[in-house]
């Protein structure tokens, strides 16, 4: 009888302490994460990055975080769906990383009816659909900028080796340029200013081709395949609007039996670690660094300072209302070894 007086009076305890655990528990946030396609490299990045950041906010700010990432398959239908789910199971703030940016205004009134604010990211959408709500958000960076940097690079190639660049000798740059997807910010742009900044600086241009890739790996080196078979000039420098795309370039071309120190020079964008890699090999001439960490860094901030309802011009003032524009930097073959050198 005494023993069972001790268990249950222990059992009432214990429960007790229980509750009383429960009550001291920190507040819980659902961050909703919807990505155009985890299958890309660049995104599937920035997403375990705010996995991981959201890690060391939680310690930071005593407070629990569950970061939930969903994969769209590059479909705007099915990331509406994902969207719908977040938003009927009371997540605190979603990040979308659009599928089709001129489809913002969906996705901004849905959260605005359930008042969540909406942080996009990486693809920006039209501006008139961030206007139709003060919680509506972009965090991102400039194409141009990155496509400045490219041409940059490879003028300053042109102007340092032009003999070696200029195979032919004809003082013409034949190019290639794969592209990312169609109507994408960043294809545009860093497409336009690419050119725009050798053609400025006055260096004859002759391409050769272009085409999309979708960012993709597999597809540019087919079509470099293709390039190689049927152009008869030979292609001196190719411009990618992303990593993935330099790098089946590369592909294709080492495959076709090309000798490393015979490939075309090639730039990327997003200084992924493949392609720092490549850069250090010196099978690319250099790369763009899109920032994946600080993407990251300033959507679990924003999302942070939200939830735990303080001022967001207490971390971040704003351009626009709207927008946090992040910087590009060039990744040449010094600033690629310096960094493995880094401790
Ligand atoms: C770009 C990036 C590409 C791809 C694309 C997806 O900024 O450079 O590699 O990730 O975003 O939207
Ligand atoms: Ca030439």
């Amino acid at each position: 009888m005494r023993a069972k007086i001790a268990a249950l009076l222990l059992l009432f305890l214990l429960s007790l302490g229980l509750t009383g655990c429960i009550r001291q528990q920190p507040p819980v946030f659902r961050i909703g994460v919807a990505l155009y396609s985890q299958e890309d490299t660049f995104i599937s990045t920035v997403g375990q990055k705010m996995e991981r950041l959201a890690k060391e906010e939680e310690q930071k700010r005593g407070i629990k975080i569950n970061v939930t990432l969903v994969d769209g398959d590059r479909s705007q239908s099915v990331q509406n769906e994902q969207v719908d789910r977040f938003l009927n199971q009371g997540y605190d703030i979603i990040c979308v990383n659009i599928v089709d940016r001129t489809a913002a205004a969906v996705i901004v009134d849905k959260a605005q009816r359930a008042n969540v604010p909406v942080l996009f990211f990486n693809r920006e959408p039209v501006e008139e659909d961030l206007d139709r709500w003060e919680s509506a958000y972009y965090v991102g960076a400039d194409g141009a900028q990155a496509g400045r940097m490219q041409g940059q690079l490879v003028l300053d190639a042109w102007h340092e080796r032009q003999e070696i660049l200029d195979r032919n000798g004809d003082g013409i740059l034949q190019y290639v340029m794969l592209e990312g997807e169609p109507g994408h910010q960043d294809t545009l742009l860093r497409t336009e200013y690419s050119i725009k900044t050798l053609q400025e600086a006055g260096v004859p241009l002759d391409r050769l081709g272009s085409s999309t890739a979708d960012w993709q790996r597999g597809k540019a080196r087919l079509k470099m395949e293709q390039w190689l078979k049927e152009t008869d000039t030979t292609i001196e420098a190719v411009f990618a609007n992303n990593d993935d795309m330099a790098l089946g370039v590369i592909d294709a071309c080492l495959k076709s039996g090309m000798q490393p120190q015979d490939l075309p020079l090639v730039v990327g964008v997003d200084a992924t670690e493949e392609a720092v890699q490549a850069v250090r090999d010196g099978h690319m001439a250099g790369t763009v660094r899109n920032d994946a960490e600080g993407e990251a860094a300033w959507m679990i901030q924003v999302a942070c300072t939200l939830m735990e309802s303080k001022p967001l011009e207490e971390v971040v003032e704003l351009v626009d209302d709207h927008y946090i524009w992040l910087e590009y930097s060039l990744v040449d073959q010094a600033a690629a070894i310096a960094e493995e050198q880094a401790p």
